[in-house]
């Protein structure tokens, strides 16, 4: 006992002492005046950024150039705001911004790395990414993946980070994406895509504006979320293991993708263990977003290597579960297909998806198609499941069930129409 309690003394000295010699703290406030506050803020990174503490207070700090954050033990309290200005030409040029998230080769202006970090914004601070401009630029250009278009926050090649109570307006492009990464948590993560010139109200000119893409990461929390979007509201790439998503809100756009995989032959997507629950699908007025197409759908390319990159990689998603889903007026809950920008005399993809459960959906569809699952002839999908799936169609009109290529599948009430093709 006498041993124990010394050596609690000792480490009760010890430690308030260390943190007071090793821990830095940098605060700083905007510098206003129409001044660029980028070099300063990156100073404070590269001061506090190891062991210590940064608080960015209140206010528009003005990031008009691609900013790396390499936190290492340390932590940022963010109540301001980063403003990256429209500067649309500036932007797309290649040199601007980073391109460290492979797939489809994106552009971002800010990325935060490292390890054991909290970036947490409190609920106030976060990016402020103009968008508008940006929106309206691309209804006269033409849209690419890749084509320079900043995505807000990316995390990339972080181990033990967390990202908390963290607000992005009007992104440009996807809002966050984590990238070869491990243990990552948000908790708390507002995005919102939303039009408000009227000359664009009924169409969705806000299409990529994902609340999160994940890639190449294991072990990935997505909590408390409320995206506002005219694309998809979370989208889970490739290698994508072990995530969790729960309490997510989605207003708008196209619902929970997984994918699209199999987009580059010489890469297997692997996807697996995923749960996703408690999430809500809500409507907008159609002025402001047309668009909710899914409660949670799953896409990849065909087996066809085709194009630059070429098309058809192989790999497969399985164990999935959505839980908790509530719709409101969603066009297609359940979706599956493997023809993403394919043709009918393409080979079959070769990527498998099993073990996909869905459980307690309740709400609305505003079409009778509740469930379309079109797996491929090559790798049809084994043990597909529902349980207490309730989504009412208009008026209770008969749903459409529809299971092409699916090799078993439990528990959806009403008549399935399968089909198979000639090669199962
Ligand atoms: C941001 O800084 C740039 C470069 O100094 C300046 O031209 C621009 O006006 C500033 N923007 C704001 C909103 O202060
Ligand atoms: C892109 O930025 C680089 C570096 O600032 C510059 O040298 C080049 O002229 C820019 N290209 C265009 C097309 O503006
Ligand atoms: C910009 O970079 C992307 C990705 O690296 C590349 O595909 C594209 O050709 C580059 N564009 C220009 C104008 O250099
Ligand atoms: C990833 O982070 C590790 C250490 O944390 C570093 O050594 C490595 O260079 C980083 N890789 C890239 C591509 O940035
Ligand atoms: C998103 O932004 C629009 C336009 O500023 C606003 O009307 C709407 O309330 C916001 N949505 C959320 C969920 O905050
Ligand atoms: C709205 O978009 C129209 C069409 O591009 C443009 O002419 C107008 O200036 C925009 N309105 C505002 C307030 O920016
Ligand atoms: C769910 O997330 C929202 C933010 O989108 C938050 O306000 C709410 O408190 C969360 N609910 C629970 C039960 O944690
Ligand atoms: C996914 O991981 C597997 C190995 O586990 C690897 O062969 C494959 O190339 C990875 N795919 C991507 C997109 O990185
Ligand atoms: C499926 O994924 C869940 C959640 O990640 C995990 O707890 C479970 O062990 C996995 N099941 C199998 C069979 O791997
Ligand atoms: C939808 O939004 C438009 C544009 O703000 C507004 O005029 C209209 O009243 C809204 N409709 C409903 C049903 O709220």
């Amino acid at each position: 006992m006498r041993g124990l309690s010394f050596l609690l003394t000792l480490t009760s000295l010890i430690s308030p002492l260390c943190s007071l010699v090793v821990a830095r703290t940098c605060t700083l406030s905007p510098l206003g005046h129409g001044r660029d506050d980028t070099e300063q803020v990156l100073r404070a990174i590269d001061e506090c950024g190891s062991g210590g503490r940064i608080t960015l207070n209140e206010g528009n700090f003005n990031i008009t150039k691609k900013m790396t954050w390499d936190l290492r033990n340390s932590q940022v309290d963010l109540f301001g705001k980063l403003n990256f200005p429209p500067d649309i030409q500036y932007w797309l040029n290649n040199s601007s911004t980073y391109r460290v998230v492979f797939i489809q080769s994106q552009a971002s202006w800010f990325v935060v790395t490292g390890s054991d970090f909290v970036v947490d914004a409190h609920g106030q601070g976060g990016i402020e990414g103009n968008g508008q401009p940006w929106w309206e630029y691309f209804q006269s250009h033409t849209r690419e993946d890749g084509d320079g278009r900043p995505l807000s926050l990316t995390v990339f090649n972080a181990t033990r980070g967390t990202i908390r109570d963290f607000t992005i307006n009007a992104p440009p492009f996807w809002c966050n994406a984590v990238a070869n990464s491990v243990d990552v948590t948000y908790d708390g993560m507002k995005c919102n895509a939303t039009n408000t010139n009227a000359s664009f109200f009924g169409q969705n000119i806000v299409p990529n504006t994902d609340g999160i893409d994940t890639y190449r990461s294991d072990r990935v929390s997505l909590l408390n979320f409320d995206i506002t979007s005219g694309d998809d509201c979370l989208a889970i790439k490739g290698n994508s293991t072990n995530v969790l998503a729960r309490n997510i809100t989605c207003r708008g756009g196209n619902g929970v993708a997984f994918g699209s995989l199999g987009q580059y032959v010489q890469f297997n997507d692997i996807v697996e263990n995923v749960v996703l629950e408690d999430m809500q699908m809500i409507r907008l007025n159609a002025s402001i977003q047309p668009n909710m197409v899914s409660g949670v759908y799953f896409k990849t390319w065909t087996g066809t290597v085709n194009g630059v990159p070429p098309t058809g990689g192989g790999g497969f998603v399985k164990n999935v579960t959505s839980r908790r889903v509530s719709l409101d007026r969603v066009d297609r809950p359940v979706h599956v297909y493997q023809t993403n920008g394919g043709s009918s005399t393409d080979t079959p993809s070769s990527l498998q998806f099993s073990d996909l459960a869905f459980e307690d959906w309740t709400g609305t569809a505003d079409t009778t198609e509740l469930v379309d699952i079109e797996c491929s002839p090559a790798v049809p999908c084994p043990d597909i499941s529902f349980s207490n799936f309730d989504v009412t169609t208009p008026e209770n009109a008969p749903p459409e069930l529809i299971c092409k290529d699916v090799l078993s599948v439990s528990g959806l009430s009403g008549e399935i129409h399968w089909s198979y093709s000639s090669e199962v």
